[in-house]
């Protein structure tokens, strides 16, 4: 039987990466196929749900440093199902006037956003593929909510290990970054296999044969800086998640290997 939430055009036998990491994080919208390949992940690398877990912490930490470095407006790349402390909850908490632009691919992770945000004014969500920055910087949220003339926090979180290196990522990342203002903030976390390089090659050959909805390429800690262009790293520079300006124990994992699977940093774009 599919739930009445379920949006018509998914088809719920074929796993996507939005609804394995929903499940990960304990979430409810997923599926059969999406909880078999979270399954078998689980089985290959004890303890992902940590680095899910730490991801999200990290969200929440880095949004909290763009509201006191004075950004009030945030878009949001591949944000995903929405789930504990998104975006628009930690900003909006802060400030009410903080402006939220969410993006992303996938039809549930579409659907759900736009349940939630009904009724708020200040956010919105751009079904759109972040390969295509232009459809994401025109979209109907985006002109109604950004400013671009106005410095904003640019956020690819665990999202850009799905452009593949023919994609080109590094030139996909210079337009957006040449679409912001200077003053502007961009946040990204990034699967990494410079550590842990057995347990991710697994991860990355299940994602694979899923036939799911695209694959995952991992990246050296360099390919990722390169990625920020020359905006300016915040201390403590690019660093493994789980130890980025971590506050308190919701932050960290006794599991460290989970701290090893991505990098997480926050550059400044500089003045001209
Ligand atoms: C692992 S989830 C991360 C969600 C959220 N950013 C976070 O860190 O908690 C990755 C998200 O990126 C989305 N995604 C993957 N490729 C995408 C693309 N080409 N365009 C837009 N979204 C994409 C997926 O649908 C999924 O929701």
């Amino acid at each position: 039987m599919t739930q009445e939430w379920v949006p018509k055009i998914v088809d719920t036998s074929v796993p996507s990466g939005a609804r394995t990491y929903d499940f990960l994080l304990g979430g409810a919208h997923n599926f059969a196929a999406d909880r078999s390949m979270a399954d078998q992940v689980e089985k290959a690398v004890p303890g992902i749900r940590d680095a899910a877990r730490l991801n999200r912490a990290f969200l929440a930490r880095a949004v909290r440093l763009l509201i006191d470095q004075g950004i009030r407006q945030f878009l949001d790349v591949g944000s995903g199902i929405p789930t504990v402390g998104n975006v628009h909850e930690i900003a909006q908490q802060h400030d009410p006037d903080c402006r939220v632009v969410y993006v992303d691919r996938d039809p549930v992770a579409v659907a759900h956003s736009e349940l939630m945000l009904s009724g708020n004014e200040r956010a919105g969500i751009a079904h759109a593929d972040m390969r295509n920055p232009e459809s994401i910087l025109a979209s109907e949220p985006a002109r109604r909510l950004l400013n671009f003339d106005e410095p904003l926090g640019l956020l690819f979180l665990l999202v850009l290990h799905w452009v593949p290196d023919e994609a080109d990522p590094r030139a996909l990342m210079t337009r957006y970054r040449d679409a912001i203002a200077p003053g502007s903030h961009l946040v990204i976390t990034h699967m990494t296999d410079d550590a842990q390089k057995d347990k991710i090659d697994t991860v990355a050959g299940i994602v694979r044969s899923s036939r799911g909805d695209g694959q995952v390429f991992p990246r050296s800690r360099a390919e990722i800086a390169a990625l920020f262009g020359d905006f300016e790293l915040l201390e403590p520079g690019l660093v493994p998640t789980g130890t980025w300006r971590v506050s308190g124990p919701g932050d960290i994992t006794d599991n460290t290997e989970m701290n090893e699977l991505s990098y997480a940093g926050v550059a400044r774009k500089p003045q001209p």
